[in-house]
C-alpha cells in the first residue's frame, strides 16, 4: 500500500484535488491510502467547506488552521505544522496542487526531510516574479520529484529550467521525471457538470437568464491592492453595463470584499449603488460557479482557475491581467489579456459578445488526467 499525504489549503486547490481524491477512491483502494491535510489557509465556510462538501473529498484527517497573516508568516507556520504531520506519517509521497502559499509549504517541508514530492500544475509560467504563485510555483518545481504539467507551454518551460525531458527512473529529487499530462479541472468539468445543473439555483435566485450577463471574478493581489488598477476595472465594469444592457455578476472574494468596503464612498466605487445592473454577491459554491460560467454570454477574470473553467465550456474569456500561464487560451483567440485598463477591457469585452470564438481544441487532456498521475505515482513506488 503507497501512503500519499495530499496538501490542501485555498479553494482552488480544494477543486484539483477532488478529482484525485475522487480516483482513489473509484480504482486505487487497493494501492493507495490518502491523508489530507488542510492548513485553513482558506477558512470561511464558503471558501473551504462548501468546496470539500460539494467536491465529495473526505474531511481532511489534519486541519492545521493556519490561517491569514503576512506572506512570511503564513508560510513559517504552514511549513512547520505539516513538517510534523509529514514526520508522524511518514509517507511515501506528498502530492501538492497549483501555486499558493500551501503548496510552497508543502515543497518545503517535504523535501527538507526527504519525502517525495509530486506536484500537480508543475511547470506553469508567468514570468512575473512580482506575483506570489510565480515564486511558490518556482521552488515547489525544483523541490519535486514528479512534476505533471497540464499543458505543453508548461512541459517547455520545465525543459527550459533545466529539467531533462526522458529521465529513467528510480525517480527521485535529483532525477525529477517531467509529465505533460492534462488537467484534473478539465476532468472536474466533465464530472460535474451535469451535477451543477440539477443542484444549483443560482440562475433563478438571481433572476438571471442564459446567455443574458456577464461574470467576472477578481482576487489577486496585483488588482485588489493597487487602487488605480482596482478602479479601473470598475469604471470598465459599469460603462460596460451601461452600453450593453447586460447584468454583470460578481462573486466576490473575501480579499476584494474587505478593500470594497473601506472604499464605498469614493469614486467610482459609489456609483456601484446606482447600478441595479452590477450585482455582487457572495463567494459562490462549486455548483452555482459552474452554473454561472455555463451560461454567460463572457466571462472577465484575473483568476487562472476561471480563465480555464471559461475555455471548457466554451465561453469566451477577457484576461484582467498583463500576461498569463495560460498561454495556449490566448493562442486559440479564446482569451484575451486585457491588463486593468478600461478602455482595453471595453474593447475586447464587445468585440467577444459581437463575435464570440468558435475555437475550443482540447488543449487540456482527456479528462482522465487523475487516473494518469495515480497510475505513474503507482508505478514509481
Ligand atoms: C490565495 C492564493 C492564490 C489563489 C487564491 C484563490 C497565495 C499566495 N495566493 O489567494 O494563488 O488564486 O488563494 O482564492 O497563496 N480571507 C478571508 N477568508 C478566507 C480566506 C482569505 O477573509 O477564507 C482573506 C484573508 O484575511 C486575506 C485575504 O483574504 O486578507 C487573502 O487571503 P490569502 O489566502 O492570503 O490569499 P488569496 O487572495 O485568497
Amino acid at each position: 500500500m503507497i501512503r500519499i499525504v495530499t496538501i490542501i489549503g485555498a479553494r482552488p486547490q480544494i477543486i484539483k484535488a477532488a478529482a484525485i481524491s475522487r480516483t482513489i477512491r473509484d480504482f486505487f483502494t487497493e494501492t493507495i491510502q490518502e491523508i489530507i491535510v488542510h492548513t485553513g489557509q482558506h477558512y470561511d465556510e464558503k471558501m473551504s467547506q462548501v468546496f470539500i462538501e460539494q467536491l465529495q473529498i473526505p474531511t481532511p484527517h489534519y486541519n492545521l488552521g493556519i490561517g491569514s497573516a503576512s506572506h512570511g508568516i503564513q508560510t513559517a507556520r504552514m511549513i512547520e505544522k505539516i513538517e510534523n504531520v509529514l514526520l508522524t506519517e511518514k509517507p511515501d509521497f506528498v502530492i501538492l496542487y497549483g501555486d499558493t502559499n500551501s503548496t510552497l509549504a508543502g515543497a518545503v517541508a517535504g523535501a527538507k526531510i526527504h519525502i517525495p514530492v509530486a506536484h500537480v500544475e508543475a511547470g506553469l509560467r508567468s514570468f512575473n516574479k512580482l506575483m506570489p504563485e510565480e515564486i511558490n510555483r518556482i521552488v515547489c518545481d525544483h523541490c519535486s520529484t514528479l512534476l505533471f504539467s497540464p499543458t505543453a507551454t508548461g512541459f517547455h518551460n520545465l525543459v527550459r529550467e533545466g529539467f531533462l525531458p526522458d529521465t529513467l527512473p528510480p525517480y527521485h529529487i535529483n532525477n525529477p521525471k517531467i509529465y505533460h499530462c492534462g488537467d484534473v479541472m478539465y476532468d472536474n468539468c466533465l464530472y460535474f457538470s451535469d451535477m451543477a445543473e440539477r443542484n444549483s439555483q443560482i440562475l433563478q435566485q438571481y433572476g438571471l437568464n442564459p446567455g443574458k450577463f456577464i461574470l467576472i471574478t477578481i482576487h489577486r493581489d496585483s488588482n485588489t491592492d493597487q487602487p488605480q488598477r482596482l478602479e479601473s476595472i470598475f469604471r470598465s465594469l459599469i460603462r460596460l453595463t451601461e452600453n450593453t444592457h447586460l447584468p454583470v455578476v460578481l462573486p466576490i472574494h473575501p480579499r476584494t470584499s474587505k478593500v470594497l468596503k473601506s472604499k464605498l464612498q469614493l469614486d467610482p466605487y459609489k456609483n456601484l449603488q446606482h447600478q441595479p445592473n452590477i450585482l455582487i454577491i457572495p463567494p459562490a459554491s462549486f455548483f452555482d460557479m459552474i452554473l454561472l460560467e455555463k451560461n454567460a454570454a463572457l466571462i472577465l477574470t484575473d483568476s487562472g482557475g476561471v480563465q480555464k473553467e471559461a475555455y471548457f465550456y466554451r465561453k469566451p474569456c477577457v484576461i484582467l491581467r498583463a500576461e498569463t500561464e495560460w498561454k495556449e487560451i490566448i493562442e486559440t483567440g479564446a482569451g484575451a489579456l486585457a491588463d486593468a485598463n478600461e478602455e482595453q477591457i471595453l474593447t475586447k469585452s464587445i468585440e467577444y459578445l459581437k463575435n464570440p470564438p468558435r475555437n475550443f481544441p482540447p488543449i487540456f487532456g482527456d479528462g482522465l488526467t487523475a487516473h494518469f498521475i495515480l497510475n505513474e505515482i503507482v508505478a514509481t513506488e
